[in-house]
């Protein structure tokens, strides 16, 4: 056998790990090896350095758990998660593209009748999200799923605001005609949490650590495709430098400022409000299989 040299270490590797019987785990490890063996020739740590990225590493996993996904986050900021989302969703053109769906997201919201309140007592801007769930072809889809969470008005999740009751989430649901109406209140721009490894390491760039002010949906129907997505408020300034890539043009959405008076839910305010339109567009389940 061959004696190792910097020269033939990586081939040597590659030969060791190629008897995998399982095909798709032996096509993973091996261009693991190369990327890996690749990074580290490109540059040349010392030791010091690379017990350094080991520590980071290693405080990176501990720091994750089930409420505290810091492992994640470093995919994010990466842009990895985004890349993991592209290529799992090749939708056809038309379609409601999709976006990460964060850390923030929790099951079983309360369902809120058409044109209701997702947030109760909650700070912020007062904001009708309006439009209609349809197929490709042009077809409404009748109830229609569509699982909302976002910040208040303060920039704040339900898990960080560590309220007992539900808040800023709720499932609404399309009617016969396909169309939903809810009220919310705006979202706003906020930071990816800066007290961890992730943090730490962004901090020694010049790279935001901002997110733009964005509602999440999750919209689902019984024979299409669910999409997990977010609306972005158009003007936001940090659009064009989301901390975790998840920004896609069709995506920007206007908030248009209403003076007070006859809100789309038929409510009246006494105050000025924000509109939002936007149409989903769904891709049949069917046809998503077909295509893959
Ligand atoms: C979010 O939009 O909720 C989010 C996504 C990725 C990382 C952090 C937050
Ligand atoms: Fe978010």
């Amino acid at each position: 056998m061959a004696y190792v040299t910097e020269e033939n270490l990586t081939d040597l590797v590659l030969k060791r790990w190629q008897d995998i019987p399982d095909p798709r785990l032996k096509k993973v490890m091996q261009s693991l090896i190369k990327h890996l063996h690749g990074f580290v020739r490109d540059i040349e740590p010392t030791n010091a350095e690379w017990f350094t990225a080991i520590d980071w590493i290693t405080r990176t996993g501990k720091m994750s758990d089930n409420k505290r996904q810091e492992v994640i986050l470093f995919s994010d900021v990466m842009g990895v998660s985004m890349l993991v989302d592209a290529i799992n969703n090749r939708l056809p053109s038309g379609a409601t593209p999709t976006t990460v769906e964060g850390p923030f997201h929790i099951a079983d919201a309360p369902e809120i009748a058409h044109g209701g309140n997702m947030a109760k007592g909650a700070p912020g801007i007062p904001t009708f999200v309006t439009g209609t769930v349809r197929g490709l072809d042009g077809k409404p889809i009748a109830n229609a799923t569509l699982d909302l969470w976002q910040t208040d008005g303060e920039g704040l999740y339900e898990s960080q605001k560590g309220t007992e009751e539900p808040w800023m989430r709720g499932i609404f649901r399309s009617q016969a005609d396909g169309s939903y109406v809810l009220r919310t209140v705006a979202p706003i721009a906020y930071t990816i949490p800066m007290d961890g490894t992730v943090g730490e390491l962004v901090a020694k760039t010049n790279v935001s650590h901002m997110r733009p002010a964005h509602i999440h949906f999750a919209v689902s129907a019984a024979g299409y495709r669910t999409v997990t997505t977010h609306l972005f408020q158009k003007g936001d300034q940090y659009i064009e430098t989301d901390v975790v890539y998840g920004v896609k043009e069709p995506l920007i959405t206007e908030f248009k400022k209403m003076p007070p008076g006859k809100a789309p839910n038929g409510e009246t305010l006494k105050e000025p409000f924000y509109v939002v339109h936007y149409d989903f567009v769904l891709q049949q389940a069917a046809k998503a299989q077909a295509a893959a």
